[in-house]
C-alpha cells in the first residue's frame, strides 16, 4: 500500500468554478492561483504520497482569508487541503481529491516574543529555524527540532505534532503548543489554549488539534513556550561495530537515567550516506551514535559525560567513543545528520521511509526484526533516527518497480513487528495517506470510530483534507 489512492469523494466542476469565483471576489484574483505552475507545486510534499491535482491554490494572507475560504468552500462542497511548508512524509499536505489547496506559506511573521512569560506568538507559515534564530537571539530556546528545519514551518510542525534529535530531552511540538487560534470548515475561528503555563479550564481541545494532522482544523495562529537557551553543549560520537550494540547501548543509556539532549543512531548502510556527505567515519563502523549533552550556565558537563562514556563502552564493542573537537566538527556531523534523508534517496531510485516507535527496551528486537524482514522480502534497508525514543526511521530502497510488492510485504511486516513489540506506527511523521491502511492494526474500530465522531463534529461535510489518517477516507464516514 505505498501510495494507496484513499476512496474520496471529488467535487463537481461546476461546483469548483462556483467557489473559485466567489473566492476571486472576496479575495482578490491575486490570492486564487489557478496557474499550472501554481497548482503543481501545491500537489506533493515530501512523501512518495501522490494526490490529485488541486482545482486552485488559495494564498491566504489573514485569519479572514482562511476563514472566508473555509466559508466558501464548505458553501460549495468543495475540497480544502491545508499546507504550511509541505515537507510532511505522510502526504499530510497532499490533495487527494483536488479542490482547493489552503496555503498559509504567506503568513510568516513573528507577532510577539514575551521574555517575561516565555512565549512567543506566532503566524503558521513561520519557518522553523527563524524561530528559533529569533528566539535565541533573546537568550531563549524553542527546542523541537524537525531536520527539515530550515524548510519546515510551525503551522505543519503543529499539524503533524513534529519531533526531531531534541525530543529526547526536551519533548515534541505538542510540549510547546500552549493556545491556537484555528479555523474550521465552514469558517468558525476558535481560540483555543491560554498563555499561562498552568490551565485545565474545559477540555484540552488544544492538545486534539496539535497533531490533528489538518483534519480538524486551519491553524492562524501559534502561542508556543520558551524555555532559557541552554548555553553549554557536548556532542559525542560513539562508533560500533554492530548496530545491535549501538542500539543495546541505548538501552543502557536510557536505563542509567541519563538525559542526553539528542540520542541519535545511524546504522552500517546510513554511514555509506553521510560519508557520501564529505564526513569522515571510521571505515569499521557498523553503526554511529551521536548524542548531545546540554545544561545551562554553571552546570558541569563533566560529570554527565562521563557517566555517558561509562555506558557507552560498557557493552564491549565500541569502537571508539570521540568527543566534537569543535564547532565546526560538530555543524559539520548535524549538518550530514540533517540532510539524511535526501542524502539516502539518493542511494536507489526509490526510497520509503517509515517512522516507528518501539519501547526503548525492544529496541534491539526491533534490529533483529528488521533484519530478518530484509531477508525474508530480499528489500534493501537502511535505519536511521531518534533511538533514544525508541523513534527510527526504518528505509526501504528499491530500483525496479517489479521489487513493490516485495516493498509491500517489507512495510507490512515492519508494522507487524512494531506492534508485536509493543509500539506506535509513527512517531512524527503522521498516518496521513501512506499508513492509513495500516491505522486498525494498532487501535482498535470502536478507537477509530471515536474518532470519526470528532472528526465529524469539527467537519460534518467532510471536506477538510479528506483521505487522511482514516483507512476508509473522511467522505465516507
Ligand atoms: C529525520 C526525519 C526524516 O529524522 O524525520 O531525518
Ligand atoms: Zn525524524
Amino acid at each position: 500500500m505505498l501510495v494507496a489512492a484513499p476512496q474520496v469523494r471529488l467535487p463537481a466542476r461546476d461546483a469548483v468554478d462556483r467557489a473559485l469565483a466567489e473566492l476571486e471576489r472576496r479575495l482578490g484574483s491575486s490570492k486564487v492561483d489557478t496557474s499550472e505552475s501554481g497548482r503543481n507545486s501545491h500537489a506533493t510534499d515530501e512523501s512518495e504520497a501522490i494526490g490529485r491535482m488541486p482545482d486552485a491554490v488559495v494564498l491566504a494572507e489573514s485569519t479572514a482569508d482562511v476563514a472566508a475560504t473555509l466559508t466558501i468552500a464548505e458553501k460549495h462542497g468543495v475540497p480544502v487541503t491545508p499546507r504550511a511548508g509541505g515537507t510532511g512524509r505522510t502526504g499530510g499536505a497532499v490533495p487527494v481529491a483536488g479542490g482547493i489547496v489552503l496555503a498559509t506559506h504567506t503568513m510568516g511573521k513573528i507577532l510577539e516574543i514575551d521574555r517575561q512569560n516565555l512565549l512567543a506568538v506566532v503566524q503558521p507559515g513561520l519557518v522553523t529555524a527563524d524561530l528559533h534564530a529569533a528566539v535565541e537571539a533573546e537568550g531563549l530556546f524553542y527546542p523541537p527540532d524537525p531536520n527539515s528545519l530550515k524548510t519546515c514551518m510551525i503551522g505543519g510542525n503543529v499539524a503533524e505534532n513534529a519531533g526531531g534529535p531534541r525530543a529526547f530531552k526536551y519533548g515534541v511540538t505538542r510540549e510547546y503548543v500552549l493556545g491556537l487560534e484555528a479555523c474550521l470548515m465552514g469558517g468558525r475561528v476558535l481560540r483555543t489554549g491560554k498563555r499561562t503555563i498552568k490551565g485545565v479550564t474545559g477540555y484540552d481541545v488544544t492538545a486534539l488539534l496539535v497533531g490533528s494532522e489538518g483534519t480538524l482544523g486551519v491553524f492562524t495562529e501559534v502561542t508556543l513556550k520558551l524555555v532559557p537557551k541552554p548555553t553549554e553543549v557536548a556532542t559525542v560520537l560513539a562508533l560500533f561495530d554492530d548496530v545491535r550494540a549501538a542500539a543495546d547501548a541505548v538501552r543502557r543509556i536510557v536505563a542509567a537515567g541519563l538525559v542526553p539532549r539528542c540520542l541519535e543512531l545511524m546504522d552500517g548502510p546510513t554511514l555509506v550516506a553521510v560519508r557520501n556527505q564529505g564526513v569522515a567515519v571510521d571505515p569499521r563502523a557498523q553503526a554511529m551514535l551521536l548524542v548531545e549533552v546540554d545544561g545551562n550556565a554553571g552546570t558541569q558537563l563533566d560529570d554527565a559525560l562521563e557517566r555517558l562514556g561509562n555506558a557507552l563502552t560498557e557493552g564491549g564493542s565500541t569502537i571508539d567513543v570521540v568527543a566534537a573537537q569543535d564547532a565546526s566538527q560538530r555543524s559539520r556531523l548535524w549538518e550530514a545528520r540533517r540532510q539524511l534523508s535526501p542524502a539516502t534517496r539518493k542511494l536507489a531510485k526509490y526510497k520509503l521511509s517509515e517512522d516507528i516507535v518501539v519501547p526503548r527496551s525492544r529496541l534491539v528486537d526491533l534490529f533483529v526484526e528488521v533484519d530478518r524482514i530484509g531477508e525474508e522480502t530480499g528489500v534493501r534497508h537502511l535505519t536511521y533516527g531518534h533511538a533514544g525514543d525508541g523513534n527510527l526511521h526504518v528505509n526501504f530502497l528499491w530500483n525496479d518497480e517489479s521489487e513493490r510488492p516485495a516493498v509491500d510485504r517489507a512495510i507490512d511486516g515492519l508494522m507487524r513487528a512494531t506492534i508485536r513489540l509493543g509500539g506506535t506506527l509513527s512517531g512524527e511523521h503522521g498516518i496521513g495517506v501512506l499508513k492509513a491502511a495500516y491505522l486498525p492494526l494498532e487501535q482498535s474500530p470502536e478507537l477509530i470510530a471515536l474518532q470519526q465522531d470528532l472528526k465529524r463534529v469539527f467537519d460534518p461535510s467532510g471536506l477538510l483534507n479528506p483521505g487522511k489518517i482514516f483507512p476508509t477516507g473522511h467522505g465516507s464516514c
